[in-house]
């Protein structure tokens, strides 16, 4: 008879054969052959890391997985985050950011409107997200496609002028920079409570940041939630940011994610910018977030 040690468990992690295969394009990369509602073995997880820094979109197709299973693998990597607009959290995963152009019974199941404006996750926040994983749970036939910019391709193709202008430059992220202009055109966007209000307060960021565990520098500013250069007049400020802006999602730096059925992308806030590019009204699209906290921007 064999006696199993009480270590050994039907759910000790294995590891899979993962690939890893590189985009042809500016970033991103596909894993192949990682099933995530599979235990997690540390070395994957290390290959899993390593390819998430260096490709900083990695698209895992084929998830069947659950949200318990996506918070788990999300917690890997860090503490989770909440977003503000708890109401829509998933029923049970208050880490579950649902993102849903879906009105059901006259309200809104989730965030329909998220990443209407080019932005890096949670930049509002003291420290913004490490990094944030969506994975598609209804898909639209049409649209719905996720556009990520290389901030790191960036900054180092910025123009010289622009450079010199805002290296050593803070500038200001407030979570409702774009709010009352969302607010006007899309359901998704309750009046904020007092509590809600004070967990959003503006924060002050480096505008070249450095990546904490590669080194490598990246543009952090975005037209979603950057308001303005720090000790700089509101002319000269504004100016210099639409120039930053327009230059940080120029279309090769830019990889475009069409969405599969149970796709997971998992993407490095450090290093891209992403646009959600919308959906057809007539279309549903239903997605689960999670944002993993990351550090203060330095
Ligand atoms: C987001 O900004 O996190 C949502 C992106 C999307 O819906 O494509």
């Amino acid at each position: 008879m064999t006696i199993l040690s009480p270590t050994h468990d039907a759910a000790e992690a294995v590891e899979q054969h993962i690939v890893i295969r590189p985009f042809d394009g500016p970033l991103g990369a596909e894993v192949i052959g990682l099933d995530l509602s599979l235990p997690l073995s540390d070395a994957d997880f290390a290959r899993i890391h390593r390819a998430h820094l260096d490709h900083h979109v990695l698209v895992f197709r084929e998830q069947r997985i659950t949200p318990a299973q996506q918070v788990a693998f999300s917690k890997r990597f860090g503490p989770l985050q909440i977003h503000v607009l708890h109401q829509f959290g998933l029923a049970g995963y208050p880490e579950v950011l649902v993102v849903s152009n879906i009105i059901e019974n006259g309200k809104p199941i989730g965030l329909g409107d998220a990443g209407h404006f080019w932005h890096s996750d949670l930049s509002y926040k003291e420290k913004p997200s490490l990094g944030s994983m969506l994975h598609a749970q209804e898909l639209p036939s049409t649209g719905g496609d996720t556009l990520f910019a290389n901030q790191h391709r960036a900054w180092e193709t910025l123009p010289a002028h622009l450079k010199n202008a805002v290296e050593g430059r803070f500038a200001e992220h407030t979570y409702l920079a774009k709010y009352a202009e969302l607010q006007k055109r899309s359901p998704w966007r309750p009046n904020l409570t007092p509590e809600q209000i004070a967990q959003v307060k503006p924060v002050v960021h480096p505008i070249v940041r450095t990546h904490p565990e590669t080194g490598r520098q990246a543009l952090f500013v975005s037209e979603h939630f950057t308001t303005r250069i720090v000790d700089m007049p509101e002319d000269e400020s504004r100016a210099l940011l639409d120039e930053i802006f327009a230059h940080s999602v120029r279309p090769e730096f830019v990889y475009r994610h069409v969405w599969r059925d149970h796709d997971m992308v998992f993407w490095d806030n450090r290093s891209v910018m992403h646009l959600a590019a919308g959906t057809p009204d007539d279309q549903r699209r239903k997605l689960y977030r999670t944002t993993i906290e990351g550090d203060a921007p330095f």
